[in-house]
């Protein structure tokens, strides 16, 4: 489901009109619908419903206060990467026991901060990590709960960046070594061993990469709740969301989200993605947990920005608006494809092709390159699909841009969930020696 609508020629994040939005609180602004978020987590959830599951939101993807206090609100647990994470978690309702806590490098500080915090669980990723974990939760006088992520070596088919489950990548303890690592892990003192985990990737377009690792990993998992109890299976995130042509269609408007809702294209619907998986998962008799973060919040969101200029070069015509790769990065670190379309519906089909690129001193620095739009101008604004998730939260400084706002909608009512920076923000904390 997606909440974004032209309505009377103007488009429309649930009842709320996007070019009010960019008047009121100017662009580059992020702007996400609640409903969509909501949405998106309760049918996900209840599609689970015949195994006992939990819903750990990847708080990576989307990690604004408001959005994880809707999901908090619904039950939901977390999977976090970071000291930083686990205390917006706490700052926005959630509950650390309902966390599991995933990466490669966690460092004494995050371990022991999680630990006094009470986190569900530490994804660990390596021996070397095991070790670490039980010697602070010993030096603490706790035991940490632990679960080692499996590397299942199965092919995501996603781009090289966002791909886990390869032996290659850095992620997990390679399948061949998890008997003994999680027998050695038994052995330590200061570990409650808990659980079993995998994550594959992100943006997968198909169940099948999912089905290969969870069916390649069933026996294994099987093993460990025989040998030593465990009670949860991590499935990881990854389920991919239309970024492209979603809502392409043949009505009269060159583009017509209403004609066409983003669940007919999207690559796994949550319904199939259950389908194929609970039959595998449900004899196993374990708690299932889930990662999404792309899922969730990808196309709950849009980056509403402002045509500056137009210029047109010798072989190509450029519009140049006021965000940057520093606001969004995806097309320039990962090739991208973000849907582009003008706040004001377009009254011709006529199209143009045009590169809509930002003011950032790069040439890397665009959002689309030889895309068919409908005629811009300068003051128009435009939106950015599909910019909810993996959005913001890599946005930078970059060029000393002030990071924009964001606003939540809900019906026909919009908060600001995040102030836009100031430029005495930029400067803050930062110190001249001697003065
Ligand atoms: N679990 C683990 C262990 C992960 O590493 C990730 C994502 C997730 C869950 C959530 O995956 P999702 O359901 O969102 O696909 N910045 C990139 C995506 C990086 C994903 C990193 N890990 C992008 O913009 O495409």
């Amino acid at each position: 489901m997606h909440s974004f609508h032209y309505n009377n020629g103007s488009l429309h994040c649930e009842g709320v009109d996007l070019q009010e939005l960019a008047k009121q609180h100017g662009t580059p602004l992020y702007v996400y619908s609640q409903a969509t978020i909501v949405d998106h987590f309760t049918r996900l959830d209840s599609a689970l419903s015949e195994v006992d599951h939990l819903v750990c939101y990847a708080t990576k993807a989307n990690s604004n206060l408001a959005v994880l206090n809707l999901l908090a609100k619904r039950g939901a647990g977390f999977d976090i990467v970071s000291g930083g994470e686990l205390f917006r978690i706490i700052q926005a309702g959630g509950d650390p026991s309902k966390c599991t806590f995933a990466g490669v490098g966690k460092a004494r500080a995050e371990i022991q901060y999680a630990l006094e915090q009470g986190i569900g669980c530490f994804n660990a990723e390596s021996e070397a990590e095991v070790q670490r974990l039980n010697d602070i939760a010993g030096e603490m006088g706790k035991k940490a709960p632990v679960a080692l992520r499996v590397n299942p070596n199965v092919d995501a088919k996603t781009h090289k960046y966002i791909s886990t489950g390869k032996s290659d990548n850095k992620f997990g303890i390679n399948f061949e070594n998890i008997p003994d690592a999680y027998a050695r892990a038994a052995e330590l003192p200061n570990i409650t061993l808990r659980g079993v985990q995998m994550h594959i990737g992100s943006q997968l377009t198909s169940v099948d990469p999912f089905v290969e690792a969870v069916k390649k990993v069933t026996p294994l998992v099987e093993d460990l709740k025989n040998n030593y109890g465990i009670e949860f299976f991590s499935i990881g995130g990854g389920i991919g969301i239309v970024y492209e042509d979603s809502l392409a269609s043949n009505e009269p408007s060159w583009w017509s989200p209403d004609s066409a809702s983003d669940e007919q294209a999207t690559p796994i619907t949550i319904e199939a993605y259950a389908e194929a998986l609970v039959p595998l998962l449900k004899p196993l008799g374990l708690t299932i947990f889930l990662e999404p973060g792309r899922l969730i919040a990808g196309n709950a969101g849009v980056l509403l920005t402002e045509v500056l200029y137009e210029k047109k070069g010798s072989s190509k015509t450029f519009e140049i608006i006021d965000a940057g790769m520093n606001d969004l990065i995806r097309p320039a670190l990962y090739q991208g494809h973000h849907d582009i379309v003008p706040v004001k519906e377009p009254t011709s089909a006529e199209t143009t092709p045009v590169d809509i690129v930002g003011p950032v001193c790069e040439s890397g620095d665009f959002f689309a390159q030889d895309r068919e739009l409908p005629k811009l101008s300068e003051g128009d604004v435009i939106a950015v699909l599909s910019a909810g998730a993996y959005g913001f939260v890599m946005a930078s400084n970059y060029n000393s841009r002030p990071f924009p706002a964001e606003i939540l909608v809900d019906g026909t009512e919009s908060h600001v969930i995040r102030k836009r920076q100031t430029y005495d923000d930029l400067i803050a904390g930062e110190l001249i020696p001697g003065s």
